[in-house]
């Protein structure tokens, strides 16, 4: 996965809105970013994403890893609050706000989607049919539509509880370390860093993992009756489809701005990318040990 500098570059060049020198400076940054950010490992050899897709998990596996999950998913909250209390600008501030009250339960506004005419009260938060698409600002609020909600559905069926979920005692050492490194390096009052660890969990999320996750779910849903609900892990990769095709534009609307500082962008980068590998290297050691046991 490599990223490529867009043709909205060399408009701005032909408007007058930057110098060729600029432009060239960009290339140059985003040359950077394809060496040293998205040929990290957890972008491009993730072992446990790897060995999952293949469908091997069993029950206790699939339970260790929703219960580190629904950890990430909870705390991601805290790190995003954090993000926006220090956004940069407005518009940051509302980016990242419609993030954080789209985890926490408001449906995106998207007028004109089939999805808005659902009567059914019941189905209102469903993953299966709320839009990936719109904007929270005049969403409704459903406490089912929290993805923290969806991820407790299919923890039921594996036999998780509330209290086994979701909370910081839940996590592994790997996890919370993950955490952390969210809050510290993502939720940064730095923008600069704060936006190199935005970027490179974006690109993360953009590199195929969910597809990989679902691919092993699918399999093991299978064997299961009943089956968990997959919703929350299929929303979510259709939402990363999505997003995958703004990251330049992000990148582009970002570095051109006189605060921007590469070597802070690049550090924040790399330090997150390293804390989400540590996460799935958790994941992999503890399915390497529980085969060992069973073995
Ligand atoms: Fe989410």
């Amino acid at each position: 996965m490599s990223l490529k500098v867009s043709a909205k570059i060399a408009e701005k060049v032909k408007n007058g809105e930057i110098s060729t020198d600029d432009a060239a400076r960009f290339s140059r940054f985003v040359d950077t970013c394809n060496r040293e950010l998205m040929t990290h490992s957890v972008i491009t050899d993730n072992k446990f994403c790897q060995w999952f897709a293949k469908g091997e998990a069993d029950r206790d596996c699939i339970r260790h890893f929703i219960t580190q999950f629904s950890v990430f998913s909870n705390l991601f909250l805290v790190a995003q609050t954090l993000k926006v209390i220090n956004a940069g600008s407005l518009e940051g501030m509302r980016a990242s706000k419609e993030i954080l009250a789209n985890e926490l339960g408001v449906i995106f506004n998207n007028k004109g989607a089939a999805t808005e005419d659902v009567t059914d009260t019941d189905r209102q938060g469903d993953p299966e049919i709320v839009s990936i698409e719109g904007t929270v600002d005049g969403g409704t609020f459903r406490f089912k539509a929290a993805h923290f909600e969806w991820l407790l559905k299919f923890g039921a069926v594996v036999g998780l509880s509330f209290k086994d979920m979701g909370k910081r005692r839940n996590g592994s050492p790997a996890t919370i370390f993950f955490c952390d490194q969210l809050m510290t390096i993502y939720g940064h009052e730095d923008p600069s860093l704060a936006e190199g660890a935005s970027f490179a969990v974006e690109n993360w999320a953009a590199a195929g993992f969910w597809k990989q996750l679902i691919k092993g779910l699918e399999i093991f849903k299978e064997r299961e009756e009943p089956g968990p609900p997959l919703a929350f892990f299929t929303w979510h990769d259709r939402i990363e489809d999505q997003h995958a095709g703004h990251v330049m534009d992000e990148l582009e609307a970002l570095y051109f701005d006189s605060d921007f500082d590469e070597e802070k962008f690049i550090a924040g980068g790399r330090d997150m990318l390293n804390g989400v590998e540590a996460f799935w290297v958790g994941l992999n050691e503890h399915r390497m040990a529980a085969a060992y046991i069973s073995a």
